[in-house]
Formats: structure tokens, C-alpha cells, sequence
């Protein structure tokens, strides 16, 4: 079988390429968490692939498909694996992004796989981000409404990045699908097309820890005192960690299975509180330190200069030594921005989060945001004739509009329910994100745009 595998495949030549580097005796488990984070991802996959077996992918049936799910204790379990798994793959890939800073294996000749990781990085959160809407209860909902309206926040192009994001104006049905089909297959795409390259420098190039016993081997020194064969022993201690990821994995699940909150509710009569997922909670914290217009550098600002200098860093740190104590600078900035992180994730944990103040789109267009919602909810009674019509532009300025000043506009106060009866009468009121759009397109001056 070798031997005929080799024939074709010159394996032999490629298992040596690939083996064949020396590792240093003081190698430790750290050295191996991106093969825990591959299988945590692997069964990432294999979990996914059996939800996608069961779940109903729509606004209406979602939930349902769920509980339904829930009501079997391998369906649960199995949910249970994959949510504790994409917590798993947080966790794994920042304390692999941690080793691997910590040792400077981003250097020469290394940038692209560093690269390739800041990518899978960022592949994670996208996956992370967009499966927590698919069960389409009230966290998700309410997880997805705010993490959008982050987007929001970007200079010039936020209300297109938030009607990207939400296929519309609102997170919808629309807004399912879509994070369906980036959660199901843009995402996974990209995680192959960045993990393949990353996968095969380091196969080829070795870990950068491994550099310094090649060198001595290159120089006709003996190492052999110095290094661990990669079979079996290296091999045996990647086992090792994952077999730890792995039971770790399976108790958290068993023990802790997930749940599943209310349905979600657009109108959230019951007033939950709107919270990102935990690990968007340091962003969100930081909101607290900037009031205000401010409110900008927390939540575009930071995060935008963090993923430059992330992905620029190889091409940044000119400094050539991979000693830590050498860099200073580096490691230091590394911690505070490290300690930082960690606590504001704590801090947003234990306290209650800071709403945001703009959950809608900022500069929402008559025709194609505040027209839609008159027509579902209001011309049944209002009716496009007479004193009440509400289907114009015209006909929607009759209605006391006080541009620039949502508050003094007795529509507002109609839909606030400060003025009385509240609109649309007798029907469930609109959502807060539908209100906010007719408010701030007031504030814009009640364009007909
Ligand atoms: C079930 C029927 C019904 C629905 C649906 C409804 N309204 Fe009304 N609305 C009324 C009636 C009846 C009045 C007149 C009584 C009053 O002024 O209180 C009214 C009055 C108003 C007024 C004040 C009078 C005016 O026309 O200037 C506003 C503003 C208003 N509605 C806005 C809305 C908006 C916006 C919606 C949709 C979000 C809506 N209404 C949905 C029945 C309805």
C-alpha cells in the first residue's frame, strides 16, 4: 500500500518533508492548540451538517424546528456540541493567536500563515455572529439587532452596511436567510480557502519553535539530544490535547445542554434586553467610556485600528529578534491590550449593557423604509383618500410632522403611544427598530427621498 501510494504520490518524499523537522524536547501543549482548533472545527462541521438535517431555515418555522429538536436528547446533545463548540473555537483560536504572538512565529518567512490565521480569525467571529440568529429566539434576535446596528456606526457607508447585513431595514425573515447562507457557505468557504495555505506553510516551513534545531542541523551539529522525533512522540501530545478539547467538549455538553429562550419577538412586548453575544461584550462595554457622538471610536474606531495592525503586524514589527525579552513593546502592548479585552468582557458580563442609541438606519429613505411600514400596518384603516389617507408622501406630511424634531411630531407620538390612541389602533405597535426608522427620518428633515 506504501509502496504503491508512493509509486504514484512520491509520499515517501512528502511525509519526510513534512516530518522530518526536529522538535525541541521543551515543545509544549501550547505549541499545538491550532490542532485543537481544527478539531473543534471538524466538529463544528459534523454537528452543523446533522442540525441542517432538521432545521427549517424561515422566519415562521425556525423556532419551531428547534423546539421540535429540543424534544430529543441526541438532538439536544447535539446542539448543545455545537454551541458549546463555537464557544470552543473562540476561545482556541485567541489563545492560538496568543502562543503564536507570544513566540513571534509571525516573522519571516512566516507573514502569510499569520495572515492566512488573521482570516480564519475573522471567519470565526462571522460564523459565531451569524449562527446565533438561526434559532431565531429572543437572544438571537436581539443579539443580531445589535450587532447590525454596529455596522451602522461606520462613516459613510453604515446604513449600506446594515441594509447588507439585514437585507432590509429590519432583521426579518430576509435577514434569516441571508446569515443562513453566509453561515452555511460563504463562511466555511472562506475558512477552507484561508486554511489551506495556512495548513500547508506550516507543514512545509515547520513551527517556528523548530527553527532554531534546523539551523543547528543545517551546521552539521548533533541534535538529537536536543529534539523529540515528530512520531511518535509530538504526534502523541497533539493527541493528547485534543483528546482534553474533546472530553472537555462533551461533558460542557452534556452537563450544561443549551436551551431555548422565547421565540423571538420583533416587538419585544416582553422587554427583554438587547445584548450582543459574550464576545462582542468588550466592544460593547466600551461603549460606556465614550457618551455620546463619541460612541463612534468605540464601536468602529478600536475595533478598526485592532484589525490593521492585526494583519499588518508582520510588516510593523521590524523588530527581527523572537526572543521575548527582547520585545518589550511588543509583548507589553500585547498584554494591555489582552488584559483590556478580558476585562471588559467582564465588566460587560456583569453589568447591565448600555442600549444603543441608534438600532435603525440613520438616514432611512421615504420611499423605500417609511412608506412599506405605512402600507403593512396603516392603510387598512387610513386608507389612501380623505383627511386620515396615509399612502403619500403629501398625504404623510398632513399628519403633523415636525421635521428635524421626532419628539414634537404627533405622529411619533401616536406611534410612542404619548399621544392617545395609540397607532395603529388596535393592533399590535410597531417595533422599536420600525419607530426609530420613522424618527430618524424625521430628524433628517422628512425628505421625500
Ligand atoms: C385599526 C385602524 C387603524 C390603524 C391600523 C391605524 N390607525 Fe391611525 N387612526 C385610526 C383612527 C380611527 C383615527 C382617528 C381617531 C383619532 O384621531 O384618534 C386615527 C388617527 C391617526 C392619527 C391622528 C390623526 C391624523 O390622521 O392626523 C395618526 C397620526 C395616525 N392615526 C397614524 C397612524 C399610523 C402611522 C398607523 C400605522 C402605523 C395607523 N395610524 C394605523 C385608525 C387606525
Amino acid at each position: 500500500m506504501k509502496k504503491w501510494l508512493d509509486e504514484r504520490l512520491q509520499t515517501n518524499a512528502l511525509l519526510d518533508s513534512l516530518f522530518s523537522h526536529p522538535v525541541p524536547k521543551q515543545s509544549n501543549f501550547l505549541d499545538y492548540l491550532g490542532f485543537a482548533t481544527l478539531y473543534v472545527f471538524i466538529s463544528q462541521a459534523v454537528t452543523g451538517i446533522l442540525l441542517a438535517t432538521v432545521y427549517h431555515p424561515s422566519a415562521t418555522e425556525a423556532y419551531q424546528s428547534i423546539k421540535i429538536l429540543q424534544s430529543s436528547g441526541v438532538g439536544t446533545f447535539v446542539r448543545s456540541l455545537h454551541s458549546w463548540g463555537s464557544n470552543f473555537m473562540v476561545i482556541l483560536i485567541v489563545a492560538h493567536l496568543l502562543r503564536v504572538f507570544y513566540e513571534a512565529a509571525y516573522k519571516r518567512p512566516r507573514e502569510l500563515t499569520w495572515v492566512m490565521g488573521g482570516l480564519l480569525f475573522i471567519a470565526t467571529l462571522g460564523l459565531a455572529f451569524t449562527g446565533y440568529l438561526l434559532p431565531w429566539d429572543q437572544e438571537g434576535y436581539w443579539a443580531t439587532t445589535v450587532g447590525t446596528a454596529m455596522a451602522g456606526y461606520v462613516p459613510l457607508i453604515g446604513d449600506f452596511l446594515v441594509r447588507i447585513l439585514r437585507d432590509g431595514t429590519q432583521v426579518t425573515g430576509a435577514t434569516l436567510t441571508r446569515f443562513y447562507s453566509i453561515h452555511m457557505l460563504v463562511l466555511p468557504l472562506l475558512i477552507l480557502v484561508a486554511f489551506l495555505p495556512h495548513f500547508f506553510f506550516v507543514l512545509r516551513q515547520g513551527m517556528a519553535s523548530t527553527d532554531e534545531l534546523a539551523q543547528a542541523r543545517e551546521r552539521g551539529e548533533d541534535i538529537e539530544t536536543r529534539s523529540l522525533p515528530f512520531w511518535p512522540n509530538v504526534a502523541f501530545r497533539m493527541v493528547l490535547l485534543v483528546l482534553l478539547a474533546g472530553v472537555l467538549l462533551w461533558t460542557l455538553s452534556f452537563v450544561y445542554p443549551k436551551g431555548l429562550g422565547e421565540a423571538a419577538d420583533p416587538l419585544n412586548r416582553n422587554h427583554y434586553i438587547p445584548e450582543p453575544a459574550w464576545y462582542f461584550f468588550g466592544v460593547y462595554q466600551l461603549l460606556k467610556y465614550f457618551p455620546g457622538k463619541l460612541d463612534i471610536i468605540a464601536l468602529v474606531g478600536l475595533p478598526f485600528i485592532f484589525f490593521v495592525v492585526l494583519f499588518a503586524l508582520p510588516w510593523l514589527d521590524r523588530n527581527p529578534s523572537r526572543t521575548p525579552r527582547k520585545r518589550p513593546v511588543a509583548l507589553g502592548i500585547a498584554v494591555l491590550v489582552t488584559v483590556g479585552l478580558v476585562f471588559l468582557t467582564y465588566q460587560g458580563y456583569a453589568s447591565v449593557p448600555k442600549p444603543l442609541s441608534n438600532t435603525a438606519v440613520t438616514h432611512p429613505s421615504f420611499k423605500n423604509d417609511v412608506a412599506p411600514i405605512f402600507q403593512s400596518k396603516c392603510l387598512s384603516c387610513h386608507g389612501t383618500s380623505g383627511n386620515y389617507a396615509l399612502d403619500s408622501y403629501q398625504n404623510t406630511l398632513k399628519k403633523d410632522i415636525n421635521r428635524g424634531d421626532p419628539e414634537n411630531s404627533k405622529l411619533v407620538q401616536r406611534l410612542e403611544g404619548t399621544d392617545k390612541p395609540q397607532m395603529p389602533l388596535g393592533q399590535d405597535p410597531l417595533s422599536s427598530a420600525q419607530i426609530q426608522s420613522i424618527k430618524n427620518w424625521i430628524k433628517d428633515g422628512a425628505k421625500n427621498n
